[in-house]
């Protein structure tokens, strides 16, 4: 994508974003329409649909040839990453939305035949907007972010996880990821994937580890997280469709090799 036209989107993109985020605000305190989807502790609200119909609404009427891909149902129905595609998730961490009121991001991607040009992640309740075009370097507001520390010493990581890694699961041994938890500084759970990526852009966490996430949750983190220095992969060193779910890791590349060898290879089932 040439520069005039990724400028263009950003700045059009950027624009919705904060338009999102101001009508969460406007309306934090309303009455909550709640329902669940897989399961009952997987929650989704009119504010997510209504969020992600804002973007639909918009994106189609003003870019009628662009893709979206996003998680309440307003998106397209997609196969390959062709073309130029928005990948949405209108509230990322609706647990912490429905729960606190806070801890919620808006998270925005838009790529170009699979390359990430943009990402937008909003802390809505907060008004930090974490920002990143492609090769441009990441910003926290209108403050750059700086590269990610190319020493990190493994003790002094502090890494974000939740707490299903220390039960059984079907990746990796519980015991193994005990060690890892026990074996770095401290471990954190913030509830959305799109925050926790833009902290491990930020430098406050190190890594972020999650079982299984779909496209939206991770698309505008891994624009942001490169632009720091970061990687993203799956939890076996290997790159992500953004067409599927997927294990993810986004690290700090000073410890990925000793996480992914001493915990994740050799705890992997
Ligand atoms: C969820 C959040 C959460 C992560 C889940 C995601 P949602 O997204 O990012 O932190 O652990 O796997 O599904 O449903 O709140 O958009
Ligand atoms: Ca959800
Ligand atoms: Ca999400
Ligand atoms: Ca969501």
């Amino acid at each position: 994508m040439n520069k005039e036209k990724r400028d263009m989107l950003f700045n059009q993109a950027k624009d919705w974003v904060l338009e999102a985020g101001r009508n969460i605000r406007h309306k934090i305190k309303d009455p909550l329409h709640i329902d669940t989807k897989s399961n009952a502790n997987d929650l989704v609200t009119a504010m997510d649909k209504e969020t992600e119909e804002f973007f639909a609404d918009h994106i189609k009427g003003k870019y009628p040839d662009h893709s979206i891909l996003s998680e309440e149902g307003f998106g397209d129905d997609l196969n390959s990453l062709e073309g130029v595609v928005w990948i949405i998730d209108p509230i990322d961490g609706t647990m912490n939305f429905v729960h606190q009121k806070k801890n919620f991001a808006i998270s925005l991607a838009i790529y170009e035949d699979g390359i990430g040009e943009i990402g937008l992640i909003y802390d809505v309740m907060s008004d930090v907007l974490y920002q990143a075009k492609h090769g441009e370097g990441a910003y926290k507001n209108d403050i750059p972010l700086t590269p990610l520390d190319k020493d990190k010493k493994f003790e002094e990581v502090v890494f974000g996880l939740n707490h299903f890694w220390l039960c059984e699961n079907r990746l990796v041994g519980e015991k193994y990821m005990q060690q890892f938890v026990k074996d770095v500084r401290g471990t954190r759970t913030y509830g959305s994937a799109a925050l926790e990526f833009a902290f491990v852009a930020e430098g406050v966490l190190d890594g972020y580890l999650s079982m299984n996430l779909a496209p939206w949750d991770v698309a505008a983190g891994m624009v942001i997280v490169k632009e720091t220095g970061g990687v993203t992969t799956n939890i076996d060193g290997n790159q992500l469709s953004l067409l599927d779910k997927d294990s993810v890791l986004t690290v700090n590349p000073s410890i990925q090799e000793r996480l992914l060898d001493s915990y994740i290879k050799v705890g992997r089932k």
